[in-house]
């Protein structure tokens, strides 16, 4: 069903919301990357994305950091507006950053809040698993859609010691498939499987109503989601390796600021 927005008179007819992304679901694979400004958004929603995700990861892509730990809400809010700004077709989703669903339900609703009323988000993306579905359940009956996170969680860098795969013992394939069924019932509207067994991640597809969309978690997915320098190779460190490069924006960076530099020493340009 396509939705019809009047915003600033002009009528959208392709604008995405989550009624559209839940009816993807065995029609086709719904496509999900990252942006974190008006550039990268505006790029991608071109390009035909369903989802942009102003995910946490603007920490270690963006900002300089080792992990999405030290990302804080103000950091979410100043990326999710540049995005929002953007105005784009596709879903807009901004991250809950570390600790601050574990925190009271009141600091998560007013996280939510901000990250939709004053940054723009059409829907909030929250790691964890079955023990988040409570506030989450409260969360969509305020209006707030959620989108799940389970698998690797990035936020959790410290208690893992790392990253790494989830879902190979039969412990992990039990606690991720009631951890999947949990946050359904909460009312997510899709969850994102991160580094997830890839034929674990396509029986919990296949067990799901609503889409789960992987990273680094195989074909079987309902869709896929990428980190957008990744792909585009637009990154000084190293990219995980179920990452494809599509392009390297990095290289061509270079060889133009190069050319830049030689030029301006040689008194080329300005010509
Ligand atoms: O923060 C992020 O970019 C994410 C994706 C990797 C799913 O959570």
């Amino acid at each position: 069903m396509i939705s019809v927005q009047v915003q600033q008179n002009k009528i959208d007819l392709v604008k995405k919301n989550i009624t559209q992304l839940l009816a993807l679901k065995g029609s086709r694979p719904i496509v999900a990357v990252t942006a974190y400004d008006t550039v990268m958004a505006r790029l991608a929603d071109a390009a035909g994305v369903d989802l942009i995700l102003v995910g946490d990861s603007v920490g270690t892509v963006q900002l300089g950091f080792d992990t999405t730990v030290p990302v804080r809400l103000e950091m979410m809010l100043h990326h999710t507006a540049a995005v929002a700004r953007a105005r784009v077709d596709a879903l807009v989703v901004a991250d809950i950053p570390f600790a601050v669903a574990h925190d009271s339900f009141s600091s998560l609703l007013n996280a939510g809040r901000e990250l939709m009323q004053t940054a723009g988000a059409e829907a909030i993306k929250i790691e964890g698993g079955a023990q988040m579905a409570p506030k989450i359940e409260r969360l969509t009956q305020a209006g707030i859609p959620v989108l799940g996170h389970i698998g690797l969680l990035p936020q959790n860098y410290h208690q893992l010691g790392g990253y790494r795969k989830f879902g190979l013992s039969e412990a992990e394939k039990v606690q991720l498939q009631a951890d999947a069924e949990a946050l359904q019932a909460a009312g997510c509207f899709a969850l994102v499987c991160e580094m997830i067994d890839a034929s674990l991640a396509g029986t919990i597809a296949e067990s799901l109503k609503i889409p789960l969309i992987g990273i680094g978690s195989g074909p079987l997915c309902d869709g896929q989601i990428l980190v957008s320098n990744d792909l585009l190779g637009f990154s000084t460190q190293k990219v995980p390796p179920f990452v494809k490069k599509y392009t390297n924006l990095a290289d061509q960076a270079t060889k133009a600021l190069k050319a830049y530099v030689a030029e301006v020493h040689e008194q080329k340009f300005p010509s």
